[in-house]
């Protein structure tokens, strides 16, 4: 059972490299905590390093939470001994997903502060559209409404805050297994209390809206 532990903590140390605040520090030498929003994710990189540096952090963050579930599966799950042990896969594979979402949302390289999951989030649901059956559909409808909400309210928060609540429901409409849909709403409450600060400041009509006409720009 080494070894499936082992895959848990890759997927924790995958999820925690803070790719948001290595781009600051090396292209900038800033912190980004202490500019823009001030959180550690592909928004704020946007804002405040640019369209380049924000798309690559974007791209980074997807992929640390894609290949942490694809590894887990490939290189860590235990197809002997787990399933006797009482451990399913896609329980596994839920239980990578979770830590590289954690591990992204609470770095232990930066005590335990970091993003709000959502790239990293999509990461791991895009791994797991490539081993559950049905499950692109999900993917697909998710990234397609986040985007529709962004674009029309030019508010990422909003965006991202609306999807995070609407993931498990959309889980019970598929019919997708009890342990997937748990996984869900645990992926679903991460982003939510992630988003605590920008729920009130979208309460508040304070919320920054995002140049959306600048992502067309050269
Ligand atoms: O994914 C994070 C986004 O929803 C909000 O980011 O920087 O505006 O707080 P930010």
């Amino acid at each position: 059972m080494l070894k499936p532990l082992l895959g848990l903590l890759v997927s924790y140390f995958l999820g925690a490299i803070p790719t948001a605040y290595l781009f600051g520090r090396l292209l900038k030498g800033i912190d980004l905590r202490r500019h823009g929003s001030g959180n550690l994710g592909a928004t704020n990189a946007f804002r405040v390093l640019g369209k380049g540096a924000g798309t690559l952090v974007l791209i980074i963050d997807i992929l640390k939470g894609t290949t942490a579930v694809l590894l887990s599966r490939y290189a860590f799950f235990a197809p002997q001994a787990m399933p006797q042990a009482g451990i399913s896969l896609p329980f596994y594979l839920c239980l990578s997903a979770v830590c590289a979402v954690a591990g992204h949302n609470w770095t232990i390289f930066l005590g335990f502060k970091g993003g709000k999951g959502v790239a990293t989030s999509l990461g791991v649901l895009i791994a797991f559209s490539i081993l559950i059956d049905r499950f692109f559909i999900l993917v697909l409808l998710i990234t397609g409404s986040w985007l529709i909400l962004f674009l029309a309210t030019g508010f990422v928060s909003l965006a991202s805050v609306i999807c995070s609540a609407a993931l498990p429901l959309l889980g019970l409409i598929l019919q997708l297994p009890v342990s997937i849909e748990i996984f869900l709403v645990v992926l679903g409450i991460f982003s939510l209390v992630r988003h605590k600060a920008n729920i009130s400041r979208l309460l508040q009509k304070k919320e920054s809206r995002f140049n959306t006409t600048s992502l067309f720009k050269k």
